[in-house]
């Protein structure tokens, strides 16, 4: 048996940890956090992420061979294995703020691993880092004076929320970068088991530790990459009438392009493209690469000029004044089946409308809670509904901003009928039937694409 411990029991930790002890039932897994109430959401019926899949593996697991504890330092000390998925955001201090990674919580972890143990052991990034951070660790944790040795591998983690359990069963690939060292080759071994224990060993990479920590962050830039390109091309298809939606399946037709990830949409979040990208151009400015650093930044602008674009859109569309009006907010996470809302475009196009003084509504079947916590002191000016009916009753419009599948089931007519005339639909994921709506009665805007409208003249005005 071997004792693996996860320190940060967030999205990752808590979605990959249990689907590994799924796998391996003869060792023994334990997940750590600072946060209390965490670990203690963990321990019950009312898991703190939702994810689908996600409670029936923990049910499996948990009291079995998987446990939740707030004692990071005895489980330091009893593990062989340990993986480490705490946070590392944007830098918001001092030298590379707003852009460079924020390590203190993985320094502090190191040393606490340095302090609490008693053996030798093999530690895993499995948070996204920046190039040549295991240098750095190896540094801080083989410092000691008691013959302890560490062995460091850098194993990202590629999941995507909402999808996070399909993904671990069945990825696409497992990188795991280590030392090129007897030493190191032997972790690197004893990890790709582990994983072998359902994962295909031809789905199994290993590369050295700078190849593996960089491929996370390159990875994350061309997804968010491909989305800035197709939204670019969304504001030219809505000036000259072409269709996002069949430029998008005709490039994505050859497959050297490829079908996926063209999706068109008020733009990407979620709490790591943007973090990604930003560290990855601050990883080339610090390596005395100006242009690939500004080659990537526009990635990040462009994803911000969409969600600017979509605001304001609205706003011109409904008679250049939205003060007073009610609006309907469909979504507030950052993508469908997820309550996570972290970077979410839907809270960036709720700020942009707040400004405008418009009277908004958040709907949304599981983020409510963590839209009010993320939009801070303004969620004093929101109101939060649960039914999507009762938030678009008497709105002067509604903008869809997450692509839940109820929303394309939800009774329009009924809607309509409810709402302040002319009644406006933004539809910033090109989820619903935009002609049926049209016929409903509706005025349409669909991303990258003509709108459906009786107002012709005011469009983009
Ligand atoms: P998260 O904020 O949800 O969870 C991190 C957890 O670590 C928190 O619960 C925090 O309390 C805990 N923590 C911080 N310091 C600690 C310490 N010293 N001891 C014990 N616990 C500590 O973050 P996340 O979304 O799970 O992301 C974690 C890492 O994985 C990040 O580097 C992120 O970039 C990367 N990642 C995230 C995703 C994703 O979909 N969210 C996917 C791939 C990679
Ligand atoms: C993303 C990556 O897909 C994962 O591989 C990676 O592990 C993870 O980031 C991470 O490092 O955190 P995630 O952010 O959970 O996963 O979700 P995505 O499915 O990538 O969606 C990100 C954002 O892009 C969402 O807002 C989504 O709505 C948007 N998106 C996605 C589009 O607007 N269009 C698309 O075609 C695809």
């Amino acid at each position: 048996m071997t004792n693996i411990l996860c320190i940060g029991a967030g999205y990752v930790g808590g979605s990959t940890m249990p689907v590994i002890a799924s796998h391996c039932p003869e060792h023994r897994f334990v997940i750590v956090d600072i946060n209390e109430a965490r670990i203690a959401a963990w321990q019950s019926d009312q898991l703190p992420i939702y994810e689908p899949g996600l409670d029936e593996i923990v049910r499996q697991t948990r009291g079995k061979n998987l446990f939740f504890s707030t004692d990071v330092n005895r489980h330091i000390a009893e593990a062989d294995i340990i993986f480490v998925s705490v946070n590392t955001p944007t830098k918001m201090f001092g030298k590379g703020a707003g852009r460079a990674a924020d390590l203190q919580y993985w320094e502090k972890t190191a040393r606490q691993i340095l302090e609490n143990s008693t053996s030798s052991k093999i530690v895993v990034e499995k948070s996204t880092l920046p190039v040549r951070t295991a240098e750095a660790m190896e540094r801080i944790l083989n410092s000691n004076s008691n013959g302890l040795h560490f062995d460091i591998l850098s194993n990202p983690e590629f999941l995507a929320e909402g999808t996070a359990v399909r993904d671990m069963q069945n990825p696409d690939r497992i990188l795991i970068g280590g030392r090129e060292t007897e030493s190191g080759q032997k972790a690197v071994e004893a990890l790709v088991e582990l994983y072998a224990q359902w994962v295909p060993r031809d789905r199994i990479l290993t590369t050295n530790l700078w190849s593996s920590e960089l491929s996370k962050l390159v990875a994350n830039a061309f997804l968010a990459q491909r989305i800035s390109s197709i939204n670019a091309i969304s504001a030219l298809c809505e000036k000259t009438e072409a269709d996002v939606n069949e430029v998008a399946y005709a490039i994505g037709r050859d497959e050297r392009i490829g079908r996926y990830f063209l999706r068109a949409s008020v733009g990407f979040g979620g709490s790591c493209f943007k973090k990604d990208i930003l560290n990855l151009v601050y990883l080339c400015e610090h390596y005395g690469l100006p242009e690939v650093a500004r080659y990537w930044e526009q990635v990040v602008t462009m994803n911000e000029y969409q969600e600017a674009r979509f605001a304001s859109n609205m706003v011109a569309s409904m008679f250049n004044t939205i003060a007073g009006k009610r609006i309907a907010l469909f979504g507030a996470a950052f993508k469908a089946n997820t309550n996570d809302t972290r970077e979410s475009p839907a809270l960036e196009v709720c700020r942009a409308l707040l400004e405008e003084r418009a009277d908004v509504v958040i709907t949304d079947p599981y983020a409510l809670e963590n839209a009010g916590y993320d939009l801070g002191e303004l969620a004093k000016r929101v109101t939060f509904e649960a039914d999507p009916y009762v938030a678009a009753n008497h709105a002067h419009a509604i903008a869809v901003l997450t692509e839940w599948s109820q929303y394309t089931q939800l009774d329009y007519q009924r809607i309509y009928n409810s709402m302040v005339k002319p009644a406006f639909i933004f539809d910033g994921r090109n989820l619903l039937d935009h002609k049926k709506l049209y016929e409903v009665g509706f005025n349409v805007y669909p991303i990258g694409k003509p709108p459906l409208t009786r107002l012709v003249s005011y469009n983009h005005a």
